[in-house]
């Protein structure tokens, strides 16, 4: 898809991207082609794990290894970039998720808390922390644009999805909030994309998932978003055309979130109708 240089002169940090399947990959990659300079960052065991540093080659820039719980590591990834590309950043994408619950199959109703405090910290709280650290740090531009990726189970239960929907419900709320505070002081816009299901590490992870995949893709009237196509809604949101846009979880799913049923969910379900 013709890109149109929509980010040129810009510059970002993109956090969470593992491997080539991840969203935040994908949109490295469409931003890269967009015309923007930026960092990437991880969690250091996934610098050690993934393939990232055949992505910063790709596009032509530096991995920088950030705890997206640590303030210390986030204070330094923001002076960091700063440094590496000549000056304030216009956009950042968090794109982090993880869930001890949902790994060691622990039931919503018997979670361990300890691991979801450190569910919500990684997942949702961190958000916060990367905005906390940006303002400290005098980093984000006049106007930047600041993305998180949230998911459907913050508004409707999805069974399986565990405690990942208390944190997905937790990181949208921190938009709005953040996004009031910082549209007012800097007229930086924060939103959340509520993404489909798409197959990477993290969406994986969850039970049932590739069931739920061909469900949702039968629902949808366009089918599944894809990371592909995620991607490039992301370089939109990042780009001046969006400028106005703050404070909203839009949803990026096909037509989803906005579907009671489908004609083949129906069908399969109940057979072929008689009348
Ligand atoms: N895959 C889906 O179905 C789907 C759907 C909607 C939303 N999302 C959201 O998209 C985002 C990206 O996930 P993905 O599907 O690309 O999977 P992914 O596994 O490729 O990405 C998750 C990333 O979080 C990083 N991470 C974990 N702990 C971290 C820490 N402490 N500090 C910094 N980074 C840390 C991981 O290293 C990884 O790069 C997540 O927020 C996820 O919830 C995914």
């Amino acid at each position: 898809m013709n890109t149109h240089q929509l980010l040129k002169g810009k510059r970002g940090i993109i956090f969470g991207a593992l491997d080539p399947d991840s969203i935040a990959w994908h949109v490295a990659e469409k931003a890269f082609a967009s015309g923007a300079r930026f960092t990437l960052t991880n969690a250091p065991v996934a610098l050690r794990m993934g393939k990232i540093q055949e992505l910063a080659q790709k596009c032509e820039t530096e991995v920088i290894g950030a705890d997206a719980t640590s303030m210390e590591d986030l204070s330094v990834l923001f002076t960091r970039s700063q440094e590496i590309l000549g000056g304030q950043i216009d956009f950042v994408l968090h794109s982090i998720g993880m869930s001890l619950n949902v790994r060691k199959g622990k039931h919503y109703t018997e979670i361990d808390y300890d691991y979801y405090h450190k569910g919500l910290d990684i997942s949702a709280i961190s958000f916060h922390r990367i905005l906390r650290a940006a303002m400290d740090c005098h980093a984000l531009a006049k106007g930047a644009s600041v993305l998180a990726l949230s998911y459907i189970a913050a508004q409707r239960v999805f069974p399986d999805y565990n405690d990942m929907a208390d944190a997905k419900a937790l990181l949208e709320s921190i938009g709005r909030s953040f996004g009031y505070h910082l549209g007012k002081s800097h007229g930086i816009r924060i939103n959340t994309i509520s993404q489909s299901p798409t197959f990477t590490t993290a969406g994986s992870g969850v039970k049932g998932f590739d069931q739920f995949f061909r469900y949702a893709d039968l629902i949808s009237p366009l089918g599944n978003a894809s990371a592909d196509s995620c991607a490039d809604f992301c370089v939109a949101m990042f780009s001046d055309l969006t400028r106005m846009i703050t404070m909203q979880n839009i949803f990026h799913d096909g037509g989803f979130s906005n579907t009671g049923v489908s004609t083949e969910i129906m069908n399969s379900v109940m057979g072929p109708s008689e009348v």
